[in-house]
């Protein structure tokens, strides 16, 4: 069985006292969800004082980004995988469409990032997703497939265990315009043929893909009953821990 996983991407949101505030309210609100995995994504400033804070509690924590480069070097700016998982996360989010569409990220840095993330013990959560002119024109599960095996080829059959897809369908994102669960449930199983060619079947039977752009409390339990979907990667909702602590608990709703 796969177990879900939640998680919550706080984007650039949340000062330090923010973040520490809203990971401290979440924790006991979620304390006895062992039906799933519970991660949260606040921003670099955040994650090592988020990640204390949390310690010895259910809660993971995720980078948002991390450099393509393994080794600490002369990068102004960037984040090596190996300081996020000495900082105290556990995993890390590749790939955002953000990234690729305002920070020109490429299916190859994707996958330059994944064997960072993965060299450095980091489980990595891998964006994939279609915009709007793309599902119009047809062109969705090209667009998807591309990504998937851009960003994952290479790796190794052991590697896998430290994949998470996400499907982020651009024109969800922020939208208030969710993906039905049909729509999602169909490019989740696509997701995970693809997987399967490029892989082993077993490899894809064990990959957990989550679904992202605008997740609530009030969707969740519709996205969660289709086979192929593993979890929710969530943007706006997370940011208020009530509202994710219900989609955490999306059993008991
Ligand atoms: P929203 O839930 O705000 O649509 O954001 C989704 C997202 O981009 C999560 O990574």
């Amino acid at each position: 069985m796969r177990k879900p996983v939640i998680a919550g991407n706080w984007k650039m949101y949340k000062t330090v006292g923010e973040s520490v505030d809203t990971a401290l309210a979440l924790k006991p609100l979620v304390a006895n969800a062992n039906h799933c995995e519970v991660i949260i994504a606040p921003v670099f400033t955040s994650l090592k004082v988020v990640a204390d804070r949390l310690e010895g509690s259910n809660v993971r924590v995720s980078g948002q980004n991390c450099s393509t480069e393994v080794e600490e070097g002369a990068h102004t700016g960037e984040v090596a995988a190996f300081m996020l998982r000495d900082a105290g996360a556990s995993y890390v989010i590749v790939g955002h469409s953000e990234r690729r569409q305002f920070y020109s990220e490429t299916d190859a840095m994707v996958r330059r990032k994944c064997q960072a993330a993965i060299s450095a013990g980091l489980t990595v959560i891998m964006c994939v997703g279609e915009t709007l002119d793309q599902r119009e024109l047809g062109n969705a599960k090209n667009v998807v497939r591309g990504q998937l095996n851009g960003g994952l080829s290479g790796l190794t059959a052991l590697d896998l265990d430290r994949i998470i897809v996400a499907y982020e369908p651009v024109w969800a994102i922020g939208t208030g315009r969710t993906a039905t669960p049909e729509q999602a449930q169909e490019m989740h199983a696509f997701i995970r043929r693809v997987f399967a060619e490029g892989h082993t079947a077993t490899a894809a039977e064990a990959l957990r893909i989550l679904y992202g752009g605008s997740v609530k409390p009030e969707n969740i339990s519709g996205l969660m009953v289709q086979g192929d979907i593993d979890g929710a990667l969530v943007g706006g909702a997370s940011l208020k821990a009530e509202s994710f602590a219900k989609i955490v608990n999306y059993k008991d709703e």
